[in-house]
């Protein structure tokens, strides 16, 4: 991933659950920031990177990611307390997505003209990465230019936030995948499944790799391991799959 600096916090993006700014960089790009300090803490940005490179692999569109380094002067003529706090609790290294001006929400109420195909292998991706967040009410999809793209996969690989070792959970369901967005006008997830699942287990190691060290606490090599096994675990399961689309079979 490019490495950028943070030069002006332009406006928060109320929407968004975690506080995501609006930050332009050093290298006049305007990039939607997830900052390392807020609540759900550096977790949730470990899980964009390794959604984010390895979706972007397999050839769905997510926006560019890149690192971008906040300093605490970045607040200081903000006026919102609460924001100036995030800013302050976040230095060094951040999450931007590149922002995409005038991307309009998908709402999930027209599926109207998305391929089939497209709408599986997202499906797929979603159980890989186990996201939670791609339901009818939040779908975490814009429009832009009238294509799909994929944005906010803080919520997958939920499970690193519990007791066991990340890799140890490969084998349990995905809940809501059934209540996923594109899955009423989705394809044959196996077949997305068969089609997708070479290169991305080709992608997973650079994908790991590309996370921060900074994020990944007193030990970034086995923390990156876990992800790794979870999801070379899951490529090799697809079982599982069935079962979490097609419970009652
Ligand atoms: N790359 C982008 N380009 C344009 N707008 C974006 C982009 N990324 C996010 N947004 C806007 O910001 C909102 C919040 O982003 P995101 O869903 O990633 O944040 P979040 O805090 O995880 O949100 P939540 O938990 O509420 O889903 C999105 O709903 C979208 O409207
Ligand atoms: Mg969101």
């Amino acid at each position: 991933m490019r490495r950028v600096n943070a030069t002006r916090y332009v406006t928060a993006l109320r929407e968004g659950g975690s506080l995501p700014g609006l930050v332009e960089a050093d290298d006049d790009g305007l990039y939607v920031v997830k900052f390392r300090g807020a609540g759900q803490g550096p977790g949730v940005l470990v899980s964009e990177v390794v959604a984010g490179e390895l979706g972007r692999a397999i050839g769905l569109r997510i926006p560019e990611l890149v690192v971008i380094d906040v300093s605490p002067e970045l607040g200081h003529a903000e006026p919102d307390v609460e924001i100036q706090e995030l800013i302050n609790a976040s230095p060094g290294a951040n999450l931007g997505m590149d922002f995409l001006p005038g991307a309009l929400p998908f709402d999930g109420s027209s599926t109207h003209g998305i391929d089939p195909a497209e709408a599986a292998a997202i499906v797929w991706f979603d159980w890989l990465i186990t996201n939670v967040d791609r339901t009818p009410r939040n779908p975490n999809l814009l429009t832009w230019h009238g294509d799909l793209w994929l944005i906010d996969h803080g919520a997958a690989f939920f499970r690193q936030h519990g007791q066991e070792p990340l890799s140890l959970t490969s084998e349990r369901p995905t809940p809501m995948l059934k209540e996923h967005v594109l899955l009423p006008c989705s394809g044959s997830v196996m077949e997305a499944g068969e089609r997708l699942a070479g290169s991305a287990r080709n992608a997973i190691g650079s994908a790991v790799t590309a996370v921060p060290s900074e994020w990944l606490g007193s030990d970034p090599e086995s923390a990156r391991e876990q992800f790794r096994l979870f999801l070379m675990n899951r490529l090799e399961d697809s079982g599982q799959m069935k079962k979490d689309l097609y419970p009652d079979d």
